[in-house]
């Protein structure tokens, strides 16, 4: 499949045609920039991710920066997909970041991949994975809200560790059911809200800042205390006061894959410490409003709760697009 016939025209739904270093059709024009086409405005809200994902765009890739497969155990718990039942299969991955779960598909099935990423984290995610899949994997920068393809048109629709990020959550439960062919399914994962001091939580009180900083400093500033932070997580853990590290301005460090050298550990630290304080958006939900999104929204809700996963508990929603919605 040639790149302008594995998109359409997001505005209008047009097939594209290729003119040179960009796609075009119904009167618009998109850059293809290093090799990637380009369906909305390079620096957006998702900036922090760009810059996030093009340093650190390794260091959460199994068999890479972590070596058990923590993301393919992630990705087939949370769906119950069966890989091999996956062939020739259609999958739409929103907000694929570096590329952690799109490898786990090129490599572990034989479906067709179609990602998008607001950020120019695409950069990051065809440098890991554009080898893989031979002709099967299809990757563009393009917003949830604005996606190149036309509605019905997936077998599967994935999005992990997005919504949250996102400016209208139940606007973009939506967007990924119009995906969806009639009767196939959506699956997501988010930060679940577990009660009324989920919020009450180094995160939540420090991002009305942390989030306005610019990007740089905030990065240094946490890896010049990252190693402090750590110790000090563990003292109060040792020390049996383990509920007071939600006031440290940390990731919870428990989260951590286990099977990594320190030096790897601390990397990851710093990535999700700046992952936390540094997005414009993060909207944590209840799993009975996201499940209600769904059915709101034209799908019918499987499975709403919690998944075991290698770093803890993730808050999943599977549905299916109800039969009769017009694609
Ligand atoms: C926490 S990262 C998760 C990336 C990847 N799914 C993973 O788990 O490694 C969230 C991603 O959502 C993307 N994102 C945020 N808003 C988006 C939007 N409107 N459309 C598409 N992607 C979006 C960000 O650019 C970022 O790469």
């Amino acid at each position: 499949m040639t790149v302008s016939a594995a998109f359409t025209d997001p505005r209008t739904g047009e097939p594209l045609g290729d003119d040179g270093d960009s796609l075009v059709g119904g009167g618009a024009r998109y850059p293809v920039v290093a090799g990637i086409p380009r369906f909305c405005e390079i620096e957006n809200y998702t900036a922090s991710f760009g810059m996030q994902w093009n340093l650190f765009e390794r260091t959460q890739i199994d068999g890479e920066g972590v070596s058990l497969p923590i993301s393919s155990s992630r990705l087939f718990d949370e769906t119950a997909w069966e890989p091999a039942q996956l062939a020739g299969l259609d999958i739409l991955e929103v907000g694929s970041g570096a590329g952690r779960f799109s490898r786990v598909i090129l490599k572990e099935t034989q479906a067709n991949l179609f990602s998008i990423d607001y950020s120019s984290a695409v950069e990051a995610n065809m440098r890991n994975n554009g080898r893989f899949g031979a002709g099967r994997f299809h990757l563009a920068q393009a917003s949830i809200y604005e996606m190149p393809f036309p509605d019905g048109r997936f077998d599967k629709v994935l999005c992990l560790g997005v919504l949250q990020h996102t400016p209208d959550f139940e606007a973009s439960v939506h967007a990924l059911i119009r995906k969806a062919k009639p009767g196939a399914e959506i699956v997501v994962d988010f930060y679940p809200v577990r009660g009324w001091w989920t919020k009450l939580h180094a995160k939540y009180l420090l991002r009305p800042f942390t989030r306005r900083m610019p990007r740089e400093r905030l990065l240094r500033l946490i890896e010049r205390n990252i190693d402090q932070l750590m110790s000090a997580s563990r003292a109060l853990r040792r020390a049996g006061l383990g509920s007071l590290t939600r006031f440290l301005p940390i990731v919870d460090i428990r989260t951590l894959p286990l099977d990594m050298t320190p030096a790897a550990r601390r990397e990851t630290a710093v990535l999700d410490t700046f992952d936390m304080f540094s997005p414009e958006h993060d909207h944590p939900q209840r799993i009975a409003d996201v499940a209600a999104m769904f059915e709101r929204g034209g799908a019918t809700v499987t499975f709403a709760g919690f998944v075991e996963i290698a770093t803890g508990q993730a808050a999943v929603v599977r549905a299916v697009r109800k039969p009769g919605q017009n694609g």
